[in-house]
């Protein structure tokens, strides 16, 4: 079995080692969600990674309601996306986007209208506005002749995403946004072809993820699941019933790489807390062919063991890469990690708690 350092490919892509930048919005765009400057210098300060699972990136003013974050339906977001791709490609590393519609956690100070999901529901907690945080508002269910146009607007955010200089994407498909609340019979009570039965409910992403294959080819796409545990709210009543399912019809479809977000039974992250549900990768391994890359609060050694040991391809990392741009050489050298700060993790902080986490020396 291979070690944690050692090279693999996704698809397409080819990674100098098995560690991987788990997707971290870290909302350091413009108001007009093109990518700043700084972002290019901070993406590029972690390319000896494997890979890098960009930030999640609008895919549609109408998917983009979280302040400072970035987009990719618009020329100049494209623009913008190529300094980071280049930066990124200049230092040796590899960056995919990952395609982003946050359904009914979006909110309409941002985006203008009200938000869509698969049938009327409110998201817990707050999310973050340019007047502050505020509460989730109800989103309204998305009418079956609308459909058709997010999944043209992923096809658009994907081929932007390759113009862009990105070598994939990452459909994201976790966490309680518009994919996954068609997932789940918590946030999906439809009646029509995309709920009710598992294969309604696994419709919309099945859709999608064909469109985005025949736009610019399976050997570049992968997908992003968060099978159990409370996503932002977002429940079902049988995990295992949906997201094995799920995993299969991913494999069939030719998807090159899964990422699976699990939660453990003592996470305290107020978004994937504390779960009793076991997790499905075992299960999912059997049935995805493709590669899969474990998530969640693994470690240096977890990490070299889940790959020794043929349970993962690959693992990424979420919060360890806020603080740690060099944390494979960290990994492989068994130097301390630096803690993250927070406080910053979300901006506008510009640099601050973004690009001046230092090196080792
Ligand atoms: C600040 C922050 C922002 C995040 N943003 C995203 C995101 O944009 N997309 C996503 O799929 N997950 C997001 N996550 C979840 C991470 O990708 C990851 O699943 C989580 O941090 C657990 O992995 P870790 O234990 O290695 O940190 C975010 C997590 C944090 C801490």
């Amino acid at each position: 079995m291979p070690t944690l350092f050692e090279p693999t490919s996704f698809g397409a892509i080819k990674l100098a080692n098995r560690v991987v930048m788990a997707p971290v919005t870290r909302a350091r765009a413009g108001k007009d969600s093109v990518p700043t400057p700084i972002m290019a210098e901070y993406y590029a300060q972690r390319a000896s990674v494997g890979l890098i699972i960009s930030e999640a990136v609008g895919i549609s003013r109408q998917g983009l309601g979280w302040a400072y974050t970035a987009g990719i339906w618009n020329d100049a977001q494209v623009e913008g996306w190529k300094k980071v791709t280049q930066a990124v490609h200049e230092k040796g590393g590899k960056i995919v986007c990952q395609l982003w519609h946050m359904g009914r956690m979006a909110h309409s100070s941002i985006t203008g209208e009200q938000p869509v999901a698969p049938s009327p529901s409110t998201g817990p907690g707050h999310i973050h506005t340019y007047e502050g945080k505020v509460p989730y508002e109800e989103a309204r269910a998305l009418r079956l002749d609308e459909i058709p146009g997010i999944i043209e607007s992923y096809v658009v955010a994907a081929r932007n995403a390759m113009r862009a200089g990105f070598d994939g994407v990452q459909i994201h498909s976790a966490n309680g946004y518009l994919l996954d609340e068609f997932l789940r019979d918590g946030t999906n009570h439809r009646t029509d072809a995309y709920g009710g039965s598992v294969e309604n409910r696994l419709r919309l992403l099945r859709e999608v993820t064909e469109a985005v294959i025949a736009a610019i080819g399976a050997e570049h796409v992968g997908v992003r699941l968060s099978p159990n545990g409370d996503a932002q709210g977002t429940i079902d009543s049988n995990p295992e019933a949906v997201f094995i399912p799920a995993a299969k019809m991913l494999n069939e479809l030719g998807v090159a790489w899964l990422e699976l977000r699990e939660a453990n039974p003592d996470s305290h992250q107020a978004f994937a807390g504390a779960t009793e549900q076991p997790k499905l990768s075992p299960e999912i391994r059997k049935v995805f062919h493709g590669s899969l890359v474990l998530n969640q609060e693994y470690t240096r050694d977890t990490a070299m063991e889940a790959v020794s040991s043929g349970k993962a391809d690959a693992i990424s990392f979420g919060r360890a890469y806020i603080a740690n741009p060099d944390l494979v050489r960290r990994f492989q050298e068994d130097l301390p990690l630096q803690e993250y700060d927070v406080t910053t993790w979300y901006g506008p902080h510009g640099e601050k708690g973004y690009t001046d986490y230092p090196f080792a020396k």
